[in-house]
């Protein structure tokens, strides 16, 4: 993870790098840190904790200069401390770098690098890097460029890296391999940066580099990139970005989980936008217009996700499955590298992720085009690595998503994956037109739905209240809303620290209930659907143990609200929609809980926006 930046221009580069962490900060928080270039030298300034603690430091000390870089943490090799943080200096102080990514082959670079006199100040695996291009520099007298390059041929692992130096203080080298970089193009400046949010205030042209590509920044000069392993430049294609900079404020909200739980009705309906006709339940994905005939007719279909965006996924797979009558596979992206799966060339590989960074998901994708398969992505956020390297895919249209805690991606992936499910019902014929408007008119009413999903928020606190005086907690569900409950366990694991587990609620008798005793706080997500009874059975058995149960249900359900200590209402709707308003009070108790219990809401511990590690 971590998030980098850099400048070079005419401007002050501090409170733009500043700017730009601040924008970054989702990606990890463990310590933040700059350096300032200019005929001075490199003037460095880091510390553990957040980019506001950064801030802090700073007051008073010499921060002027046009050229700079800087990065914020996720930890990776080496504890957040203040001696493990970014940028890192070369031995004579002559290189500063920062890096997003993981150096694998450092500890044979660092003994190699020490039996050469250097010394090393860190645990990371970043600072090897600082110290070979100073080696490489010394030992060749190539330019700071070149030296660069050499240093990055010796790396082996994943890298975005940019790099200054007082030997050539008039210039910011960046690379990248295997995790994200964007350029932004201004008036004879450039902006470095993580993702294209945090250059968005200043320019809307950028350059996404490509895998393996490096570029030498130069104010006043064009933007030429080149292969690390080669030399030849070329001009790069630029990209207009559209991200709308009010939409990454907190707009009155005190967090931007609340606010982007609260911003659902828009999101839900932004996905769908344009791409479903009521009065024909007609579905137009233009992303898919060249592939959708053929995975139509496709043996297989396999997801490849993590985290919440895997439930998202298993939704998929019900939905595909049971209307659509294609088989369907989901696979934890970490998992599927590694366990050697049978991928076959007529398989269709869907990645689907938020940010489109994912480190596991994308090394599944490659495998998966390896083997031939066509790969397809599900993704938010526009031209993303993982969105650029599938041949085809939608856009589900969420906005950006700063809280650490995914919230309206979930809705918006559900979205897109029921759209897909429609699409191909239609094209195989495994629903009537009747039933096709149908469940098109149910999607389209969804956003309404949440609305009124969202007004039980007093209820979903005091529920709040209770699970935060618990120290675990139990999701259970049955069919599509089975996900539900996992995507509600990881909610209230994610931020607030509370252990709980998401369980399809059959399986809860082969060993789990055995956890069950006095209080055990269990929420039942149980609205109306084929397999309401079956839920039913399992509230009964969970009281009978005296668990503690809160029972989402459908409106008007009163028998089953009767059955548990609690219940919370949600909207009437079709199975095939109901995961979309169920998931709701989950994202809600978990939001409360959460505040009651007085924690960092948007950046939990341990945790980062886009794990663009493996
Ligand atoms: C969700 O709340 C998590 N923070 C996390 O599980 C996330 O969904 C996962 O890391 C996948 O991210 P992606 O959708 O950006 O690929």
């Amino acid at each position: 993870m971590c998030g980098i930046v850099g400048y070079i221009g005419k401007k002050e580069a501090y409170p733009i790098l500043m700017g730009g962490l601040s924008r970054l900060e989702y990606r990890g928080y463990d310590s933040a840190g700059v350096s300032l270039c200019d005929d001075k030298g490199i003037r460095t300034y880091k510390r553990q904790g957040k980019v506001a603690d950064l801030a802090l430091f700073t007051t008073g000390k010499d921060v002027s200069g046009a050229v700079g870089i800087g990065h914020t943490r996720w930890a990776t090799h080496g504890e957040p401390s203040d001696r493990n943080s970014h940028p890192h200096v070369s031995q004579d102080g002559s290189v500063a770098i920062v890096h997003n990514g993981i150096i694998e082959n450092y500890r044979q670079l660092r003994a190699e690098l020490e039996r050469n006199g250097y010394r090393f100040g860190s645990d990371t695996d970043t600072e090897s890097v600082a110290h070979l291009i100073e080696h490489i520099g010394k030992k060749t007298g190539v330019t700071f460029p070149e030296a660069v390059r050499l240093a990055l041929r010796e790396v082996v692992g994943a890298y975005a890296i940019a790099a200054i130096s007082t030997n050539d203080p008039d210039i910011v080298v960046v690379a990248r391999k295997g995790s994200p970089l964007v350029v932004g193009i201004g008036d004879g400046e450039f902006f470095i940066a993580s993702d294209a949010t945090a250059v968005a205030e200043y320019t809307r042209k950028v350059v996404y580099l490509d895998e393996g590509e490096m570029a030498v920044l130069k104010r006043g000069e064009d933007l030429l990139v080149s292969a690390i392993d080669g030399r030849e430049e070329r001009n790069p294609v630029i990209t207009e970005i559209e991200a709308e900079l009010e939409s990454i404020g907190k707009e009155g909200f005190e967090h931007f989980m609340e606010k982007e739980i609260f911003e659902q009705p828009k999101t839900i309906l932004d996905s769908m936008r344009g791409r479903l006709d009521p009065e024909t339940g007609e579905v137009r994905l233009g992303g898919l217009r060249d592939h959708i005939d053929r995975l139509a007719e496709a043996d297989r279909i396999i997801f490849v996700a993590c985290g919440t965006s895997f439930y998202a996924a298993i939704l998929g797979e019900y939905l595909i499955e049971r209307y659509a009558g294609i088989p369907v596979e989901v696979e934890y992206a970490s998992e599927f590298r590694y366990r050697h799966p049978l991928i076959r060339k007529h398989d269709f590989v869907f990645a689907v992720s938020q940010s489109g960074e994912t480190a596991d998901t994308l090394a599944a994708i490659r495998l998966a085009k390896e083997s031939g398969a066509t790969v397809l992505g599900i993704c938010n956020v526009v031209g993303s690595s993982i969105a650029r390297e599938t041949v085809a895919g939608i856009y589900t249209h969420a906005g950006p998503e700063i809280g650490v805690a995914s919230t309206k991606a979930f809705t918006a992936q559900v979205t897109v994956l029921s759209l897909i499910t429609l699409a191909l019902a239609k094209r195989r014929k495994t629903l009537s037109d009747t039933e096709l408007i149908r469940l098109a008119k149910e999607l389209l009413a969804i956003p309404e739905k949440v609305k009124t999903a969202l007004a039980k928020r007093e209820e979903c606190k005091e529920i709040a209240k209770e699970i935060a005086k618990s120290g675990d907690a139990f999701y259970l569900g049955r069919g599509v809303c089975y996900p539900v409950a996992l995507e509600g366990a990881l909610k209230l694991k994610e931020i607030t620290y509370i252990h709980a587990e998401g369980y399809p609620a059959g399986e809860m008798k082969h060993g789990p209930i055995a956890l069950i005793e006095d209080g055990t706080p269990v929420i039942a997500v149980a609205p109306e659907s084929e397999t309401h009874d079956k839920i039913v059975g399992s509230i009964q058995e969970m009281k009978a143990r005296r668990a503690n149960v809160t029972a989402v249900v459908t409106e008007g359900d009163t028998a089953t609200a009767a059955l548990a200590d609690r219940s919370i209402s949600i909207p009437v709707a079709d199975e095939f929609v109901v995961a979309l308003l169920a998931v709701i009070p989950l994202q809600l108790i978990a939001y409360h809980t959460a505040v009651t219990l007085g924690r960092d809401v948007d950046r939990p511990r341990n945790l980062a926006k886009s794990v663009t590690v493996e």
